[in-house]
């Protein structure tokens, strides 16, 4: 294993978890910033050609974890791999941005579900080469579809 550390921070509006929005239908369209240590600016070379990003951080205000727990879109019990919930063994989070700019470390992106603060652990392109045919949603298709 590895002691993670963190490459950047987020700077977003959001100072409590409760003004994010959640569930479903959730979006996020405010701009914010990812702000990368001058340290791992030269990895940034290249990023902005890039329309979307996959961002690795720390859910560094979530303590403990629940095997099974109720997401807000649903109000069945699944899996805590089956969810994003925050409360995992190991808080790491995911979230796929859209990449507006880059101003040197500064990248300014779209749709940000972190608190302000957060330690970004990594930073990759986002490519899918999954057909949209071949991807299932699980039980959040089951829960959209009964809230239509
Ligand atoms: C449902 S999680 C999904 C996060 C990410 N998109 C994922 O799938 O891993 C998003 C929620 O995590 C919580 N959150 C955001 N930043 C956090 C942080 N730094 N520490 C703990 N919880 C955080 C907020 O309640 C936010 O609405």
């Amino acid at each position: 294993m590895f002691t993670p550390r963190p490459i950047g921070f987020v700077s977003s509006p959001y100072t409590d978890k409760a003004a994010i929005p959640k569930g479903l239908g959730a979006r996020h369209e405010a701009e914010d910033v990812l702000k990368i240590l001058p340290e791992f600016e030269v990895g940034l070379t290249n990023i902005e050609g890039f329309s979307h990003l996959m961002v690795l951080w720390v859910f560094d205000r979530s303590g403990g974890f629940d095997l099974i727990g109720k997401p807000p879109a649903d109000d069945r019990p699944h899996g805590v791999f089956a969810t994003r919930s925050p409360r995992r063994p190991n808080p790491i989070g995911l979230t796929v941005v859209e990449l507006l700019r880059r101003e040197g470390e500064s990248l300014h992106v779209l749709g940000v579900d972190m608190l302000d603060g957060t330690p970004i652990l990594d930073i990759k392109p986002y490519l899918s080469s999954i057909p949209l045919e071949k991807l299932r949603r699980g039980w959040l298709a089951e829960a959209e579809a009964r809230n239509e």
